[in-house]
């Protein structure tokens, strides 16, 4: 049995890049065996409909119920206010003086949407939206935070670092969740995709800011670093990734320059 369960493990661990840490690893096996009980299959066979069949209903199944999902709105402000008081504003002056209206910006694993609509926040109060063209893409592997990104309501926990201005202008209470306003949600492009698909990934061209925050730590070194070389190709010059608070490319990549502001760093492509 915990061969078969093994196997399936390492099977998920090659399409989605995870390197599944003991707590991980315990997380995907017990998933694993409620789904033997629940559909009543021994777990040679289950091995053989995921590893053999490669049922994709099913291996979805499993990548939404293991995936780790956590995220709320304005996660690592202080991240996000060096990201808007300081590196856009110098940033669009230089666009500007090219005559450049157009924004482009990924957000990588975005979970339930709380990352880019966050950014989306922070783009319509910089920005005037009539005049510049801003294209922000998201994706995620797991398709039912993708429906709730889409569904753009949300618990009191997701929203508690909304400044309370901003909680006042996006956000509407209907009694039971917190509703996103919709020029917000219309400003963002949700879809189902894999960071380690290189094929998907070099869909996204040109970009002037990446965000892939909180899931390299996922990921095994060598997907971590194929996909820190892809963003490297998906950004245009000069153009920035940021990572989560606790990651950084240290042995991963010496590709980019370290640019600091007053209580952040970032990577620059130059
Ligand atoms: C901890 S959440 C981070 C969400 C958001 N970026 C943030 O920082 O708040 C990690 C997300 O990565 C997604 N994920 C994991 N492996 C992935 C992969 N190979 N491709 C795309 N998304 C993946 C998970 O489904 C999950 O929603």
């Amino acid at each position: 049995m915990i061969e078969s369960v093994d196997n399936v493990i390492n099977y998920l661990s090659k399409i989605t890049g995870w390197n599944l840490t003991k707590l991980h690893y315990e997380r995907a096996k017990k998933v694993i065996k409620g789904r033997l009980k629940d559909r009543k299959v021994s777990a040679k066979d289950y091995e053989s409909i995921i590893t053999i069949e490669k049922n994709q209903e099913e291996v979805t199944f499993l990548i939404n119920h293991i995936s780790i999902n956590q995220t709320y709105f304005f996660r690592d402000y202080e991240q996000l206010q060096s990201f808007s008081d300081e590196i856009l504003p110098p940033y669009i002056l230089e666009k500007e003086k090219r005559n450049d209206y157009s924004l482009k910006i990924l957000s990588v694993a975005c979970s339930t949407g709380d990352e880019p609509y966050s950014l989306a926040i922070i783009l319509k109060e910089l920005l005037d939206l009539n005049q510049w063209n801003v294209e922000i893409k998201t994706f995620d592997i797991n398709s039912h935070v993708l429906e709730v990104a889409e569904f753009g309501q949300y618990k009191e926990y997701n929203i508690k670092d909304v400044p309370f201005e901003y909680k006042m202008k996006y956000f509407y209470f209907n009694g039971n969740f917190y509703e996103l306003e919709k020029d917000i949600k219309k400003m963002c492009t949700f879809s189902q995709g894999n960071v380690i698909n290189k094929t998907f990934m070099r869909t996204f061209r040109n970009y002037d800011f990446i965000f892939c925050r909180n899931i390299l730590f996922y990921l095994t070194k060598e997907k971590q670093v194929e996909t820190i070389a892809q963003f490297y190709g998906n950004l245009r010059k000069g153009g920035y990734l940021y990572l989560g608070h606790a990651e950084h490319l240290g042995k991963v990549s010496k590709a980019f320059d370290i640019v600091k502001s007053s209580k952040r760093f970032q990577y620059k492509k130059n």
